[in-house]
């Protein structure tokens, strides 16, 4: 099967009451990592390419780590980039063979977000592209790009109708309580969700698939282990999972995790030069990195997203 788009996945799990996970990739072993916990679970996936992931690991390295992964796995794999900036940054992945492109205008004023993702639409489906936009905007940390709390914002529901019919985007991401990164709360506070938000954008758009970045759950047993071998991570709250589980049943059908990603393999990284301080073998301590985002993923695809066995 070759790297598909999202068409037929959203329609599915709209449909299903499950969501897809896209899970970001900057190398081989987060690539093999999560399609190896796909595969055996015959779950559809989406692997997402950011821009800094872009930059890191060289756009035809990350095609063919993909290649690699859909012609081992035959899984129904979507290549997408995750917050492209720029007409030209999309442009350049749809040339470059990505099946699925996201435009973040959502810093810019509504009307210049619809100007600019109409112009990506535009390019992406006449390659047979399809894209995601934004509205709203999340609090965190996307490549060099910081929002804060105070300039984060809810999605108005209000907006979405003119807003998907005036850019013809195919999915949309909307802000309702997630954020990027490890420490989406305060410490001390509760994690809520906005899920009014989300089922009056769901009425407003009906069957149209919604996006949730900024969903992971941040395990404490990662942070914990983080810290127990020399790590100083401060109070890292996430996403409780069954918010997002509830969220899958819902209009919701991608939802991206990259730091949960992160965090296991970091942990399992110290853990690892801890028991064993004089090794100095990259495959050594990759090995069980790799393993650790495999029983990762396997677990939001059963636990969170809902899509094992839908493939
Ligand atoms: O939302 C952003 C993703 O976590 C990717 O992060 O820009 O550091 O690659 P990055
Ligand atoms: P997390 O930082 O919560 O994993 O979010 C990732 C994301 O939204 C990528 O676009
Ligand atoms: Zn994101």
């Amino acid at each position: 099967m070759p790297i598909v788009t999202t068409t037929e996945m959203f329609r599915k799990a709209y449909e299903g009451g499950y969501a897809i996970g896209a899970f970001n990739v900057n190398n081989m072993e987060i690539v093999q990592g999560i399609t190896e916990a796909a595969a055996e679970l015959k779950a559809p996936v989406i692997l997402q390419v950011s821009k800094g992931a872009r930059a890191y690991a060289n756009h035809t390295y990350l095609i063919k780590l993909v290649e690699a992964a859909e012609a081992e796995t035959g899984l129904p794999i979507v290549l997408h980039l995750d917050h492209g900036d720029s007409f030209e940054l999309c442009k350049s992945c749809v040339d470059g063979g990505f099946t699925s492109v996201m435009i973040d205008a959502s810093s810019k004023s509504f009307e210049d977000n619809i100007a600019l993702t109409r112009k990506v639409v535009e390019y992406a489906h006449d390659h047979g592209v399809v894209v995601e936009a934004e509205l709203g905007t999340l609090a965190g940390v996307e490549d060099e790009v910081s929002v804060s709390d105070e300039d984060s914002s809810y999605t108005r529901p209000e907006d979405v109708e003119e807003f998907v019919t005036r850019t013809g985007c195919d999915s949309l991401a909307i802000a309702i309580g997630t954020s990027h990164g490890a420490y989406k709360f305060k410490p001390g506070t509760k994690p809520q969700l906005r899920f009014d938000i989300l089922d009056e954008v769901a009425r407003r758009l009906p069957g149209f698939p919604i996006v949730l970045h900024g969903s992971s759950s941040v395990p404490q047993e990662f942070v914990e282990a983080i810290n127990a071998h020399g790590g100083k991570m401060p109070g890292a709250i996430g996403i409780p999972e069954e918010m997002l589980r509830e969220a899958a049943r819902r209009a919701v059908c991608k939802i991206n995790i990259d730091s949960d990603l992160r965090l296991a393999m970091t942990a399992t990284i110290r853990e690892y030069f801890d028991e064993h301080p004089a090794d100095f073998d990259p495959r050594a301590y990759l090995k069980p990195a790799r393993a650790a985002i495999k029983a990762m993923v396997a677990h939001k695809i059963k636990d969170v997203l809902g899509c094992d066995g839908k493939a």
